[in-house]
């Protein structure tokens, strides 16, 4: 595995690729990533990671300066997952300018888009500009951020981008909590409550599946998240998947997503379910 930092050199070592499988990620890599890693190994010749906390998709009283860093342990971790190249660029590298941002038309006066001004115009915008330099024919995204994954799908095509964007499962802890790296910042009364967030989702499931109606699913799922201990809600929504717009009788697929603050750390989860299937 070679580890670069500029980004002359990566195009360098990636001309005349045209099987590649890319994995953007903020570093701190747990078995999550590590799921998006496998299946771009299996389906493309050559495997890059890039490894970037990226400023512009954290807000003033965000946590981009104690966002978890571990850059030894991240490469162990690519190395064994068969990553052929580590793109781990400096910010001046990745905004060298700053003149132009990507910005979210509709979709992000929803979820974490309403509670995180500005996110997800930086998430598109380092997005954007990671795949112009990666080229790559797949990018792999972890369901856990839905809304994510569907605005990098509606950028893709809004602006003709040609990769594939992979959606791949959420990959959980075995009490059922959603593998993430900010998952460190919970004390350990908060881990052992924290799982009662996905538990609350699989009873929205089975209400779901037996025709209840979306505001109750959303009223009844508040309720069961208010009563983990020591927490507050910042949201529950549900929304059309992917459009992310109001749920009709014409949504198929409803993302109900949930985002919870513990005294360190605010824990996103969610569950997609199709009417019908
Ligand atoms: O999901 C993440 O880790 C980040 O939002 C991403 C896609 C790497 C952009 O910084």
């Amino acid at each position: 595995m070679q580890i670069i930092e500029r980004i002359s050199d990566l195009q360098d070592a990636l001309r005349g690729e045209t099987s590649i499988g890319f994995v953007p990620t903020m570093g701190y890599l747990h078995e999550g990533h590590e799921s998006l890693l496998e299946r771009a190994r299996a389906e493309n010749d050559i495997v890059v990671l890039s490894i970037f906390v990226n400023p512009t998709q954290f807000g003033p009283n965000e946590d981009l300066d104690r966002y978890p860093r571990d850059a030894e342990r991240d490469q162990a971790i690519a190395r064994s997952a068969g990553v052929d190249y580590l793109f781990f660029p400096t910010t001046e590298t990745m905004y060298p300018y700053d003149m132009a941002r990507v910005s979210v038309r509709t979709g992000d006066d929803v979820l974490c888009g309403a509670s995180r001004p500005g996110h997800f115009d930086g998430v598109l915008t380092v997005v954007s500009k990671l795949f112009n330099i990666v080229r790559p024919a797949r990018a792999y995204f972890g369901l856990k951020d839905a809304q994510q994954l569907a605005l990098i799908e509606g950028y893709v095509r809004d602006y003709f981008v040609p990769v594939e964007i992979v959606r791949c499962p959420i990959i959980r802890e075995e009490d059922g909590l959603a593998k993430s790296s900010r998952n460190v910042y919970l004390t350990e009364t908060e881990r052992r409550e924290a799982p009662l967030i996905q538990q609350a989702l699989l009873h929205a499931n089975g209400m779901f599946a037996s025709g209840k109606g979306v505001l109750e699913v959303v009223e009844e799922t508040r309720g069961r998240l208010a009563r983990i201990a020591g927490t507050t809600i910042d949201y529950v929504e549900a929304v059309d998947y992917p459009s992310l717009k109001a749920v009709s009788e014409d949504t198929k697929t409803i993302l109900l997503a949930v985002a919870v603050h513990f005294s360190g750390a605010r824990l996103i989860d969610n569950l997609l379910y199709t009417r019908g299937a």
